[in-house]
């Protein structure tokens, strides 16, 4: 039977076990311009024995952005930035993949250039708050419905930032299609109401993915690509009428493409950037989606020492990301491996300041404590 700590071939790469970092938007990057620093690396590198980083998501371009101080892949200073980081990650014998990022309509005017609506599918304004440029939350704006014609342009800018990461030493990159972001916003019919070939039908609303995904496979290869899908979600205000339909769909054109990994977020932590619930009588992603997928199948969200061995020796899924609980205990594998205490997370510092609640979490034996 399979273990956590067992290695797995992720496309075209071999992970030293299965055990993930997930993506962790943090807000720190280095102001002005989003661009990771020193500090940034000292966090990924400590948590290098992780098979696989995927990096806090990344906008690939400034339209992109919908949150102060996440980091960019747009500018060469980014660029630079980002090589710190993948350079300190491999020098601990790690790896790391870049989350590629377009928030869509979660965005506010204050981020976007000269001041614009943020764009999106359909000009349907998601309930909640958003966070402006200068850290205030106030409610959305109604976005602005992108034009047919201008969906080629950002695909084309997925591919620049997937150049981008490339140039910064990544093993590869994840495609941010979950939690209500501008891909997500597409796919699901309670965003998308659009008329043209990118809305409507269950193909159309995958159209804008799958272009984006065959483009980052034109600059990568397909063994260096992963994708991931929030069925279910409601974070940022998404909803679908037949999500089961929709993604077997997606899933199965993406394992078509012969893709790295699909990595898909458990509905029961649907909502755990903005707070702690964890729903026991949702589905399971595993259950509804993988048989459509015939690749690796990385699975996140609610997951602890038990229920993550158990679910890798099933064979429900073949790795398991780690969020709230990899910020907080930066040697998470040894600590599974040895059944150790976790720290607990201290939600007040996930987004934004500097070192405490960020690279301040002891280790077992207190190496950077
Ligand atoms: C502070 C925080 C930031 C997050 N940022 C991202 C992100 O940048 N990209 C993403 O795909 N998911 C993001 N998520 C979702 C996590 O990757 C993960 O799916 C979620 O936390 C559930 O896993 P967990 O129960 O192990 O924490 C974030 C979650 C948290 C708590």
């Amino acid at each position: 039977m399979p273990t956590l700590f067992d290695s797995l071939t992720l496309g075209d790469i071999t992970l030293k076990n299965r055990i993930i970092m997930a993506p962790l938007t943090r807000m720190r990057s280095k102001q002005p311009g989003n661009i990771p620093y020193a500090l940034n690396a000292e966090y990924y590198a400590q948590r290098a024995t992780a098979g696989l980083i995927i990096s806090e998501a990344t906008q690939i371009t400034q339209q992109g952005q919908g949150y102060p101080a996440t980091p960019g892949i747009h500018s060469p200073e980014q660029v630079a930035g980002w090589k710190l980081v993948t350079e300190a990650v491999h020098k601990e014998g790690g790896k790391i993949f870049l989350q590629l990022w377009h928030v869509g309509r979660i965005s506010h005017s204050s981020h976007q250039p000269e001041g614009g609506l943020p764009v999106a599918p359909s000009a349907i304004k998601p309930s909640g708050k958003v966070f402006t440029a200068d850290w205030k939350q106030l409610p959305y704006e109604t976005p602005r419905a992108l034009e047919t014609n201008e969906i080629a342009g950002i695909v084309a800018d997925y591919k620049k930032a997937a150049e981008n990461a490339k140039a910064a030493g990544f093993d590869g990159v994840e495609v941010h299609s979950a939690n209500g972001y501008l891909l997500d916003q597409f796919l699901q019919d309670g965003s998308n109401t659009r008329t043209d070939q990118y809305g409507g039908s269950i193909e159309n609303r995958a159209r804008f993915l799958l272009e984006v995904t065959d483009a980052v496979i034109g600059v990568w290869g397909k063994g260096r690509v992963g994708v991931r899908l929030s069925p279910y979600g409601t974070f940022n205000d998404m909803s679908d009428s037949n999500p089961v339909k929709l993604f077997n769909y997606v899933l199965e054109q993406l394992g078509k493409r012969g893709i790295a990994y699909a990595h898909v977020i458990e509905p029961r932590a649907t909502g755990a950037g903005g707070g702690d619930a964890v729903s026991d009588d949702l589905p399971s992603t595993s259950d509804l989606f993988r048989k459509s997928f015939t690749g690796v199948f990385m699975s996140a969200g609610g997951y602890d020492a038990q229920n993550a061995t158990q679910a890798v020796a099933s064979g429900q899924v073949d790795a398991v990301a780690f969020g709230r609980i990899f910020i907080a205990n930066p040697d998470l594998p040894e600590r599974l491996k040895e059944g150790a205490a976790l720290n607990p997370y201290n939600r007040a510092t996930f987004y934004g300041g500097a070192e405490v609640g960020y690279t301040d979490y002891p280790f077992l034996n207190s190496k950077a404590a």
